[in-house]
């Protein structure tokens, strides 16, 4: 169960792609930002059709955790807006699963998105329907180390066993480390995110909205900050979310050189900086 370190890319350096996941899914076209090529558990952008529709009773072998970026989507009775979210665990009952207007999804499947007819058997708790908007801003238990990012979040799934943990999190402007130093932080689980919108500038350059990283477990990351403040999906998996700190502090630049980790089916897409669209 491995997927390679990507850190980073901008989904708007990948292509549309048809026909990547199967069955109806493959009428879906999506951006693949990361994939398990053995258990098929992948995180994509789905661009729904206008009018798609899978009916039900039908569910997944593996979750089906999804933030909707635009448009909105219809599951099993539940309208799902922009800016909703759920986590539907394997099994869960997709009664229907349809869009009226067509939809760009930020989804993530834990196993192959194989469909199957029927219900099937959770063992997990879902979370049914979140909408963010609904949902209150809190800064309890952030790692006072962080307190230069002025971090703010929304916690939208924790499992305490497994210590998987999603959330929305928000950083303010022009923030950087105190005395433009810091140490470097590492996780011993997997870390992965997607920036909503704005900044966040590390040791490995700038990233701007629809930036994407899966890290594995235990690679150092930082100093880190942001000229104008940053919106993101996270998500810790395989194992506990914990800070650890490195002794050694590094210099933090808000012009740092563009220096991702990418495996090689990437390098060519995201070769140079992303050019963030500027207000002049
Ligand atoms: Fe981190």
């Amino acid at each position: 169960m491995t997927r390679p370190h990507i850190e980073f890319i901008h989904a708007q350096d990948l292509d549309w792609q048809a026909a990547v996941l199967h069955g109806p899914l493959a009428d879906v076209e999506c951006k693949v930002l990361s994939m398990d090529e053995e258990t098929g558990a992948c995180s994509v952008i789905l661009r729904y059709p206008e009018g798609w529709v899978q009916n039900g009773p039908l569910h997944l072998d593996g979750a089906h955790e999804f933030l909707v970026l635009d448009g909105a989507v219809e599951i099993s009775g539940q309208s799902y807006p922009f800016d909703s979210y759920a986590y539907l665990p394997a099994g869960y009952a997709h009664e229907n699963w349809t869009t009226k207007t067509g939809a760009v999804v930020l989804t993530f499947f834990s196993a192959r998105p194989d469909i199957t007819p029927g219900p099937g058997n959770m063992t997990e708790a879902a979370v049914p329907y979140l909408y963010l908007h609904e949902m209150k801003w809190s800064s309890a238990d952030v790692d006072p180390d962080l307190d230069h990012l002025r971090i703010a979040h929304k916690i939208l799934r924790e499992d305490e066993d497994s210590g998987a943990k999603t959330m929305i999190l928000d950083c303010g402007a022009q923030s950087h480390p105190q005395n433009w130093e810091d140490g470097a932080l590492a996780h011993p689980c997997v870390e992965e995110m997607f920036l909503l919108s704005g900044d966040i500038i590390t040791e490995r350059g700038a990233m701007h909205a629809g930036a994407y990283f899966w890290r594995p477990p235990n690679i150092w990351h930082g100093p880190f900050g942001s000229r104008n403040g940053n919106l993101c999906v996270i998500r810790f998996l395989h194992g506990h979310h914990v800070n650890n700190w490195s002794e050694e502090k590094f210099p933090f630049s808000l012009t740092p050189g563009h220096k991702p980790d990418l495996p090689d089916s990437l390098k060519e897409a995201a070769d140079k900086p992303f050019s963030a669209p500027t207000p002049y």
